[in-house]
């Protein structure tokens, strides 16, 4: 249920993203809009990812991490939408065109950072992997307690004009990540 509900809503997104450029709805430069609203999303998802399990224990409603993993999916698919549109619409493909704008843009060396270390998670993210490695599971994925917040550093930094998003999404982070050290504490 909750793959089938969190892939339905990646679609509706996508179909809505579609529509809005194809009428025209999607402000005068549609690739910067474009980019905006993946990375939006993408870091939505993610944050949402994080705070599954402090939700599910505060309501003891243990069946709600089911939306652990097609949430952190979600993150990780529209994450690497936003990147591919930046890629490609924005530097052609050009190697050397990305290197430029990574020294002249760190934060976009920061949200490198996060997309890679995204990667591992994604890639270890069936039933399966998670019986083989064990231990080393747990701990992989609990990097995604650093890699939240190295995203919202990158949108705080990419976002110059509505502060407000980034204290909004920094607030969440810092709960989810409190309530996750009080416990490890206890
Ligand atoms: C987990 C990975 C990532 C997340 C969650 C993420 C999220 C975001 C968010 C929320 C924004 C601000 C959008 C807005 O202004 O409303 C943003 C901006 C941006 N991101 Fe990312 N990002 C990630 C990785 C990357 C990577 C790997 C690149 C490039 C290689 C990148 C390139 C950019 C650029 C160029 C902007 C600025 C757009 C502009 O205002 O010109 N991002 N990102």
């Amino acid at each position: 249920m909750p793959v089938i509900v969190v892939s339905l809503v990646v679609l509706l997104l996508a179909a809505a993203g579609a529509f809005a450029i194809a009428l025209g709805n999607s402000g005068p430069d549609p690739a910067k809009w474009l980019l905006h609203q993946t990375g939006f999303y993408a870091l939505c998802f993610l944050v949402a990812t994080l705070g599954v399990s402090p939700v599910a224990r505060a309501v003891r409603k243990p069946l709600l991490v089911l939306w652990r993993r097609p949430l952190g999916l979600a993150g990780f698919f529209v994450a690497s939408a936003h990147v591919v549109v930046y890629a490609t619409v924005y530097q052609g493909l050009l190697f050397a065109a990305i290197m430029e704008d990574i020294a002249k843009r760190p934060y976009i060396l920061v949200g490198l950072l996060a997309w890679l270390m995204l990667i591992p998670l994604a890639a270890t993210s069936t039933r399966n992997a998670r019986r083989r490695m064990g231990i080393a599971w747990a701990r992989l994925h609990r990097t995604v307690y650093v890699i939240v917040p190295i995203a919202v550093v990158h949108q705080g930094m990419a976002q110059k004009a509505d502060i407000g998003q980034t204290l909004l999404f920094l607030a969440i982070t810092g709960c989810f990540l409190i309530e996750r050290i009080v416990r490890a504490h206890r």
